[in-house]
């Protein structure tokens, strides 16, 4: 140890504890300054003079993206209600089966036999009987009757798969049905399945 006072040593000393008056390194000079100047930036840029979008406006935008997107698929699909055909694909039938058994049997029962909604398994239909009739009554429902509005909530090929897969319930007899009520008779007409 050598006797000569380090040019870097301060003057005071407190209980033998005594300071050397480092630079501070470089790098660490460098980044303070970047990041002072960045939270600058940053702050004029978002919050004084606001020209980029915080998070809540971000989302708002991209929401809004997606909502036009998904309204221009559904406009696109209740376009073609009247042309479509029930579905006799195993994996589509499968999706409408779990769509069901999650959405429609808390109402239709699990087996469609009808419980505040109707019996979906025999020949009266309240709002028509073809493919057609069913897949309007679930894309818009019946709201003043208790028949829940679909379209915000199935995507469309969903709403597909689900009346697909109530179509082939159609002619089942599940026990103890709910009877028709002011239903018309229309037979639900030669089955795809059969
Ligand atoms: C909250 C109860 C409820 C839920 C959930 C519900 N329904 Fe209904 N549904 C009804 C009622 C009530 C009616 C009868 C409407 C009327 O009287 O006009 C109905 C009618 C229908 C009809 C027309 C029946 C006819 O006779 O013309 C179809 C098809 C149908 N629902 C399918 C579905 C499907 C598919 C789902 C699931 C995605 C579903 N429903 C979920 C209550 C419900």
């Amino acid at each position: 140890m050598s006797e000569e006072k380090d040019p870097l040593l301060l003057d005071h000393e407190i209980d033998g504890i005594q300071e050397l008056d480092n630079n501070l390194p470089r790098w660490w000079v460098w980044l303070f300054i970047l990041s002072t100047v960045f939270a600058f930036i940053y702050m004029m840029y978002y919050h004084v003079l606001r020209v980029g979008d915080l998070q809540a406006v971000e989302y708002a935008k991209e929401a809004k993206v997606g909502e036009a997107i998904k309204s221009a698929a559904l406009a696109k699909f209740e376009a073609t209600l009247a042309t479509l055909e029930p579905s006799k694909d195993v994996e589509v039938l499968g999706t409408g089966k779990t769509v069901f058994m999650r959405m429609c049997a808390p109402c239709h029962r699990a087996d469609a036999g009808g419980l505040v909604g109707p019996n979906l398994c025999d020949d009266y239909w309240i709002h028509g009987s073809a493919f057609a009739d069913n897949l309007k009554v679930i894309v818009n429902g019946v709201p003043q009757k208790g028949m829940l509005t679909w379209k915000g909530i199935l995507k469309p090929n969903e709403i597909q798969a689900v009346a697909s897969y109530i179509y082939t319930l159609r002619g089942t007899h599940p026990v103890n049905p709910k009877p028709p009520e002011n239903q018309q008779t229309a037979p639900a007409g030669p089955s795809v399945y059969e």
